[in-house]
């Protein structure tokens, strides 16, 4: 295997809004994330994944780009991107940024010249269709509905015809088996490469490509959503491998794409095995359907299904072993808190620590998600006008349409359970107002747990979450187990246990075994294999051991070095 400095990295994502506000608006900016790369040195990682900060009307805070060259204003300035870069460089600190394939902004000026007329050169940027004349008037191309609500086809009265646009109307597709879509995107990837940044996370990359437009089957009137019509169809592979040839291998930059719409473990190989010749690596979401969250009406009778869990790293791990290499990450600024989500608020630390330690012993990049480090949680959305997510709204929406009958309160429930605002409010720094994020009153609300879950407070308690992140981190990248834990053999193990995940690292001189009670009870684990010679890292004060039994406290977490006596 050839070395890469990514398998090397610990990555930490910054959502960019909801970071830091350097100069008191409300909103999250560049130079809030300037102000802290000294804390994400302090804590050890090496690698960050900057979200959007590109000229937008911010429909999707960003992700809807109008000029892919520009810094939003609210944001800052170009300088302070360089600036960025050029002090997270001098720290020893690796950045990415997120590349915006699938969509532009409709306010683009591409989009501006594609809509005006059916012979503008920029016509064939983006995807047009003709509507359907029924009996019952002019209907959509197809029925296929978008991930964010509604149709994912929008009338442009000037040239009676539909756009296609998979997320909000407001974010037309584009139109890739347009070669010359291709050579501009790839352009502006290496405008960003030029300017010195290290490489890419690739948003909805897997969406390229569209089945051919026929209607789903359905008996229900509205749109349906189908995402497998444009999600990992086979032409996103020449597109990608493309974009390597010309853009990425050239630079040797990184890439990690967001593999959505359910990409199989096959699908994930053919982007990102190390012969691949398309991506570095991808992130998967396999791992984020593992509890009863879709089923349930209560967030407090969530379980963790650690079959579930155990099937999937295990499936993934396993068919990246010698072939290809995975970031590991619990969340991103899309899903649930990861304390609400896996985790226990009854016991917030041990729980929160032990998700971590599970996931960073793994083979892989981690990353970690902005507050995942200082156990931030889910906001407790009351009230509609709290959320501020463009999906959120347009859910809220379509519920008041389809269920008349049910009070405003409990469809904010139904919203707020997988809402995307839960990973979006602000980043808690401190108990001073607004958790020290913004002199002003934030864009979103704080959580009201701040004055006991932040930074400060955490770093001044060595048995904080925070300090345990810090450990973890410090073990993979500068410690005696560093082989081991980056590029150790993984084995899992106890495949039956309905409440343990554990596994072994494997590496050429040090054994590690890695136990992880991810429930509410108490467990007990028989040691009398191994040698265990001493503690890694654990989450509780002291192991309680006797006669080769490890008994554990509900989420108790413990690494040990071993000998194996097999
Ligand atoms: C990705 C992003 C998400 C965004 C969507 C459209 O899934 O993670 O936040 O809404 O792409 O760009
Ligand atoms: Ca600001």
């Amino acid at each position: 295997m050839d070395k890469k400095w990514w398998m090397e990295s610990v990555g930490y994502q910054i959502y960019v809004k909801s970071f830091k506000d350097g100069n008191d608006d409300g909103i999250g900016d560049l130079l809030g994330i300037h102000d802290k790369l000294s804390y994400l040195s302090d804590l050890g990682v090496n690698l960050l994944w900057i979200g959007p900060f590109y000229d937008s009307p911010m429909d999707d805070n960003g992700y809807d780009v109008r000029d892919f060259f520009k810094v939003n204003p609210t944001y800052g300035t170009l300088d302070d991107v360089k600036r960025i870069i050029h002090d997270a460089h001098q720290l020893g600190i690796r950045v990415i940024f997120d590349f915006v394939l699938n969509h532009t902004s409709d306010e683009h000026p591409w989009f501006v010249a594609s809509r005006s007329s059916e012979d503008d050169p920029k016509r064939h940027y983006y995807i047009w269709q003709k509507g359907r004349m029924t009996k019952d008037g002019l209907i959509e191309p197809t029925n296929w509905a978008s991930f964010f609500g509604g149709s994912c086809w929008t009338r442009n009265p000037g040239t009676d015809d539909y756009y296609m646009h998979i997320f909000s109307k407001k974010m037309p597709d584009l139109n890739w088996a347009n070669p010359l879509v291709r050579k501009e995107m790839a352009k502006v990837g290496a405008w960003w490469l030029d300017l010195g940044v290290d490489g890419f996370r690739i948003d909805a990359v897997s969406h390229l490509d569209r089945a051919p437009f026929e209607d789903i089957e359905t008996t229900s009137r509205g749109p349906v959503l189908d995402w497998h019509r444009f999600s990992n169809l086979p032409a996103v592979h020449p597109y990608l491998k493309e974009m390597n040839e010309r853009l990425f291998k050239p630079y040797g930059c990184l890439t990690i794409g967001e593999v959505g719409g359910e990409a199989s473990i096959e699908e994930g190989l053919k982007y990102a095995a190390f012969d691949a010749e398309e991506l570095s690596m991808v992130f998967n979401f396999d791992h984020n359907w593992c509890n009863n969250l879709h089923e349930s009406d209560d967030p407090d009778a969530l379980i963790t299904d650690v079959h579930c869990l155990r099937r999937t790293f295990m499936a993934w791990q396993k068919a990246f072993a010698s072939n290809g290499w995975l970031p590991l990450n619990w969340l991103n600024h899309d899903q649930p808190r990861l304390l609400s989500h896996y985790g226990s608020e009854a016991y917030p630390k041990r729980s929160a620590k032990m998700l971590a330690t599970m996931l960073h012993m793994m083979r892989g990049t981690p990353f970690i998600y902005q507050g995942e480090e200082i156990g931030m949680k889910n906001y407790p959305f009351t009230k509609a006008d709290e959320f501020r997510d463009i999906a959120s709204i347009q859910q809220l929406k379509t519920l008041e349409r389809d269920m008349p009958d049910v009070n405003q309160e409990d469809l904010v429930r139904i919203v707020a359970k997988t809402s995307r605002d839960h990973p979006r409010t602000p980043m808690q720094w401190s108990d001073e107002p607004n958790a020290g994020f913004s002199g002003q009153t934030p864009w979103i609300n704080v959580h009201p747990d701040y004055q006991s879950v932040n930074v400060r407070q955490e770093q001044l308690d060595h048995r904080s979450i925070l300090a345990h992140y810090k450990q973890l981190i410090s073990l993979r990248l500068s410690s005696r187990y560093q082989d081991v834990i980056k590029d150790g053999e993984i084995r899992f193990l106890d495949l039956d246990d309905p409440d343990l995940m554990t596994y072994l690292r494997i590496g050429d001189s040090i054994t590690l075994l890695v136990i992880n009670n991810m429930h509410d009870i108490e467990k007990t684990y028989d040691l009398s294999p191994y040698d265990t010679l001493r503690v890694v890292i654990t989450n509780h004060d002291t192991p309680i051991i006797k006669d080769h039994v490890l008994t554990l406290k509900p989420f108790e977490s413990m690494v040990f070095e071993v000998k194996e006596h097999l």
